[in-house]
């Protein structure tokens, strides 16, 4: 190793990212195994994609049938297919997870804010590459989505149509529109690897911030990243393909549309289209202008659509507290709640049939997501009174442990 080190410094690196030579709070908890299951999903859906492009077909004529012979006569392909669907689930419940951890801990907060920056557009890329591998069976979802999400692109005043037009390659999806997001399809999760580098990098210079959110103070705050997190990591990566394999196993189409197993046709609209669940709060945002004021209303659905994820990009200094870990942040942690729910109702919302009832409570979820970031987060920032923080990552462990005699690793607790 020190041979290759001395011409190429590749084990330097490892050693220094994931190895021994990375100091890493005493204190995480299972939330910060979520980083590197978003890193095992994204591997899985590479490997996984890159074998099944091996026997699919983008065009429009047999893209439908390249699938169900994957299915049907390609060895294991049923299980790479499957894989792959469910794999798209998994990244994103590990992904939201992972942004959830980062709102309730305050890291976004500085010295972090880059690495936040660089996790949403992670978050942009993940969602342009889901939908564009969502068109690619060519099943009735996957037609109606692309007609759907393009046709955003036609509230643009003016220049709208052209750019759908241009976008699609012509004047409705067709076999243009399959071929390039094919293309880009498999272009964009390499793009997404160049980012999580950048995003990792960016996390290593101040290094990863806590459950207490106070900063490292000396070497008796910190333990080596590996063996302490590579086997934290390990174990939580075991549960992660657990439930990826019960998905894969047991209930491959729960979380798919019956339909996208009826060939795209371009002359029967389905009843009701509705896009993968993980668009459903964004899906419900969109649908929540139902009248045109200044703007047209679909106009507004799109721009309140994108301003939901965008708005993600101003967080860190929207939300001025100088305390970074809601544990200590008594009225942001209610704020905290109550948005989780509202972004699993705005998710109900989105995969319910837009029926009155559904419309207004979508309307009231939508508002609330946006007075949460723009107004509630910035007032609770500057008047909240939040408890004191402990003196260090070493004294909250310990404190933590007092009562029992002794700390996780054995030694003794110091008399208060
Ligand atoms: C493919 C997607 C992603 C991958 C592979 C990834 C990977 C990682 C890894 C390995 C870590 C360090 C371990 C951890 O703290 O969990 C990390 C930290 C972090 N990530 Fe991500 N990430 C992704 C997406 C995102 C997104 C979408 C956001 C936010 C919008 C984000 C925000 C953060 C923040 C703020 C940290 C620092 C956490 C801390 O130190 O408390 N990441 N990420």
């Amino acid at each position: 190793m020190q041979w290759v080190d001395n011409r190429l410094p590749l084990p330097r690196l490892v050693y220094g990212a994931i190895g021994g030579g990375y100091p890493v709070p005493r204190n995480l908890n299972y939330w910060w195994n979520f980083g590197v299951l978003a890193g095992a999903a994204l591997a899985v859906q590479i490997i996984t994609g890159v074998v099944l492009a091996m026997h699919y077909a983008a065009n429009g004529a047999v893209a439908f049938d390249s699938v169900e012979h994957i299915m049907r006569d390609v060895n294991g392909g049923w299980f790479l297919r499957y894989a792959h669907a469910n794999g798209a689930s998994m990244f994103f419940i590990v992904v939201y997870i992972h942004i959830f951890r980062g709102l309730y801990y305050g890291s976004y907060k500085p010295p972090r804010e880059m690495v936040w920056l660089l996790g949403v557009v992670i978050f942009l890329l993940m969602m342009a590459t889901a939908f564009m591998g969502y068109v690619l069976p060519w099943g009735q979802m996957s037609f109606w989505g692309a007609q759907v999400i393009t046709g955003f692109f036609s509230a643009i005043p003016l220049v709208g149509e052209n750019i759908r037009i241009w976008l699609l390659g012509g004047y409705a999806p067709d076999n243009a529109a399959l071929n390039r997001f094919f293309s880009l399809h498999y272009l964009l999760p390499f793009v997404i690897a160049g980012v999580i580098i950048l995003h990792i990098w960016a996390l290593h210079i101040p290094g990863s911030n806590n459950p207490e959110g106070v900063d490292v103070k000396g070497e008796q705050d910190t333990v080596p990243f590996h063996p302490y997190y590579t086997a934290k990591d390990g174990w939580g990566m075991g549960v992660f393909f657990l439930i990826f394999a019960l998905l894969v196993f047991f209930a491959p189409n729960m979380l798919g549309h019956p339909d996208n197993y009826i060939p795209a046709n371009p002359l029967s609209t389905p009843a009701h289209i509705v896009p993968e669940w993980y668009f459903w709060p964004f899906y419900a945002i969109l649908r929540s202008f139902t009248a045109d004021f200044i703007l047209p209303a679909k106009l507004w659905g799109v721009l309140a659509m994108f301003g939901s994820i965008l708005i993600l990009f101003f967080l860190p200094w929207l939300d001025r507290s100088p305390v970074r870990s809601a544990k200590y942040r008594p009225a942001y942690r209610i704020a905290f709640w109550v948005l989780v729910v509202d972004v699993l109702l705005l998710g109900y919302v989105g995969g319910s049939e837009a029926t009155p009832k559904f419309l207004i409570l979508g309307q009231i979820t939508a508002a609330y997501y946006f007075a949460h970031f723009l107004i509630i987060v910035p007032i609770i920032s500057r008047i909240e009174k939040t408890r004191p923080l402990p003196n260090s990552i070493t004294e909250a462990v310990l404190a933590k442990h007092d009562g029992h005699g002794a700390t996780r690793d054995g030694a003794a607790v110091p008399a208060e």
